[in-house]
């Protein structure tokens, strides 16, 4: 289930100049992250993953965190968790290969109930989809009735059942707000990322209730890192996910999901900027800016990571790992996705601003 390094490459996968033509614009994207030596390798695969892809009617959508081989050499659609939730509804492939977490596959076929979606390792979790059951939030809506729940999508396909509607970190502030005018309150319940929480609660007046979930990858990071790089780059500025402790929003010059700090490079073309995220985050970006020079710190995935090229092309070829959802639940789970795919897309890109945060409240947390 693992990687499978250990095993040698069928023959057959040889880099011939015939592959090196084939994947010449990708390594052209990749080469500053990637070895000649390592290409020599990935190459051969993304060439025969891409005649797999055609063979089989498969697309792959690829999160923003995925290495630069498999995000430029094979993603068919990239991007952050809303546009991939987006892309998998839209799709007309037979198959859907997720090159991401289980909870992104889970949200696929929610989403595209009659594709089949396979997910190259089952074990691809995620620190903040585990770390709530549909259970708990049953007792979170007996405790808090009429109190409308917003979950974020980093959630299995059993919690987003209890769920009112789904957020992503690109439109959180939107659909919080929009829940408390649809039921008429002032509070509203947004799980489970503590952080999400606490960030958008800064951001809107209405009164977040949160749950005590952390992505171990964002939680990492400290003032102390920002202060650091401030001092030694005085000129980079510094873009933060809004999974990161608040202390880091305010500390940053811009923060916004993976999509939008994307965006954010792309229009105004930084010389230097340090991505406080997910490692794979400036390697992709990097390759469509060239004029910006990327800064660490970063922190891996450590679930994002399981996926590779290699156990892409054994799904593709042994069709594994299906990724199945009791139809009772999607369908509850659906509604809940589908009206957050509903709202209008926000007029400008979703950013948190802490720096001129419009609200002090501390949010309670369950
Ligand atoms: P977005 O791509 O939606 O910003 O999410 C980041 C993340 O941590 C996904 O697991
Ligand atoms: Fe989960 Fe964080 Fe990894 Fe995203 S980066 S999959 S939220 S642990």
């Amino acid at each position: 289930m693992a990687d499978g390094f250990a095993r040698p490459l069928p023959a057959s996968l040889a880099f011939t100049p015939d592959v090196e033509a084939q994947t010449a614009a990708m390594w052209d994207k990749v080469k500053h992250h990637v070895t000649p030596l390592e290409w020599r390798l990935h190459a051969p695969l993304i060439a025969e993953i891409n005649r797999l892809k055609r063979e089989k009617n498969a697309v792959i959508l690829a999160h923003n965190y995925m290495t630069p081989e498999i995000f430029h050499g094979v993603g068919d659609y990239v991007g952050d968790s809303l546009g991939l939730a987006r892309e998998a509804a839209k799709s007309d492939a037979a198959v859907i290969i997720q090159a991401g977490v289980h909870f992104m596959a889970e949200t696929s076929k929610v989403l595209a109930p009659d594709k089949r979606v396979l997910i190259p390792d089952l074990l691809a979790g995620c620190s903040l989809a585990s770390s709530i059951t549909g259970a708990d939030v049953r007792l979170i809506k007996q405790r808090y009735p009429g109190v409308p729940v917003v979950t974020y999508v980093n959630t299995t396909a059993d919690v987003k059942a209890e769920t009112d509607i789904c957020c992503t970190s690109a439109n959180a502030v939107q659909v919080v707000e929009w829940a408390a005018r649809e039921w008429g309150v002032d509070k509203v319940i947004l799980i489970p990322d503590e952080y999400l929480a606490r960030n958008v609660a800064r951001q809107t007046n209405v009164k977040i209730i949160a749950w005590a979930g952390r992505c171990e990858v964002h939680e990492r990071f400290t003032a102390g890192d920002i202060a650091e790089m401030r001092a030694a780059y005085p000129g980079a500025e510094i873009l933060a996910h809004p999974e990161c402790p608040t202390e880091i929003l305010e500390a940053a010059d811009f923060a916004g999901s993976t999509a939008a700090m994307n965006d954010y490079v792309a229009l105004r073309k930084p010389k230097q900027v340090v991505l406080i995220t997910e490692c794979s985050m400036a390697s992709n970006v990097q390759a469509e800016s060239p004029g910006t020079q990327f800064i660490g710190p970063c922190n891996l995935c450590p679930h994002m990571k399981r996926i590779s090229l290699r156990n892409i092309h054994d799904a593709l070829v042994h069709d594994r790992y299906e990724v199945t959802v009791d139809p009772a639940i999607a369908d509850r789970a659906r509604l809940a996705v589908q009206r957050m795919i509903d709202l209008p897309p926000p007029a400008v890109p979703a950013r948190y601003d802490l720096v001129k945060a419009r609200h002090h409240v501390d949010v309670e947390l369950i």
